[in-house]
């Protein structure tokens, strides 16, 4: 089976502690492009030996040899790959939060659904103890919905009282 070329976009600290060593011990994956608006972050890529170096991410989404998108920038910055990535029918993988407002995270999910995309967020503690934990009071506190000082209101939490938790 030919390798899946990766375009790594955003090729911080993250993307260079983890995601590219990552991808360059898989077989099945090359790492193609790197791509990020910070020279000096690219120069760091070299050793990673990409096939190709950008500043512009669209350049690395419509490449035809590119098949798969890492998108690794700060959440501020994901709509317009991801709808670059959904126009060019590229899966993804992104880093966690999805996003930095509920607004664009919904405009994430609108994109994903109506291209059909594969996609998938970097949720990579989820299976931890404590996040399992986490989802299990979380999930008591939905089956339990017993009035509890310090819950969440829908409305809004601006009057919950400080120190009520
Ligand atoms: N899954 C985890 O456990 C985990 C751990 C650490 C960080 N993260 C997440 O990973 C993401 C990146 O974190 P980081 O610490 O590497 O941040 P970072 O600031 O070091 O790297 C982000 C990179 O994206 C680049 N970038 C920004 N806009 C761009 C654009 N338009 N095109 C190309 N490149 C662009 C920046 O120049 C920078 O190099 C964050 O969302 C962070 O929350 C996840």
């Amino acid at each position: 089976m030919k390798p899946l070329n990766f375009a790594v976009i955003g090729c911080g600290l993250l993307a260079r502690q983890v995601h590219l060593p990552n991808l360059r011990s898989i077989e099945e994956a090359e790492v193609h492009t790197c791509c990020d608006l910070n020279d000096a972050n690219l120069e760091l890529c070299k050793v990673f030996e990409p096939k190709k170096y950008t500043r512009d991410f669209h350049e690395a989404i419509t490449d035809p040899e590119v098949d798969v998108l890492l998108v690794a920038t700060t959440e501020a910055f994901r709509v317009p790959i991801i709808e670059a990535a959904a126009a060019a029918q590229k899966p993804v993988y992104c880093e966690k939060p999805l996003a930095d407002t509920l607004s664009n995270a919904l405009a994430i999910e609108r994109l994903v659904e109506q291209s059909g995309i594969p996609f998938c967020v970097g949720h990579n503690r989820r299976c931890s103890p404590a996040m399992m934990e986490a989802r299990e009071i979380f999930t008591s506190h939905m089956r339990d919905p017993a009035p509890r000082a310090w819950r969440f209101e829908r409305d809004g939490v601006d009057d919950m009282p400080i120190g009520n938790n």
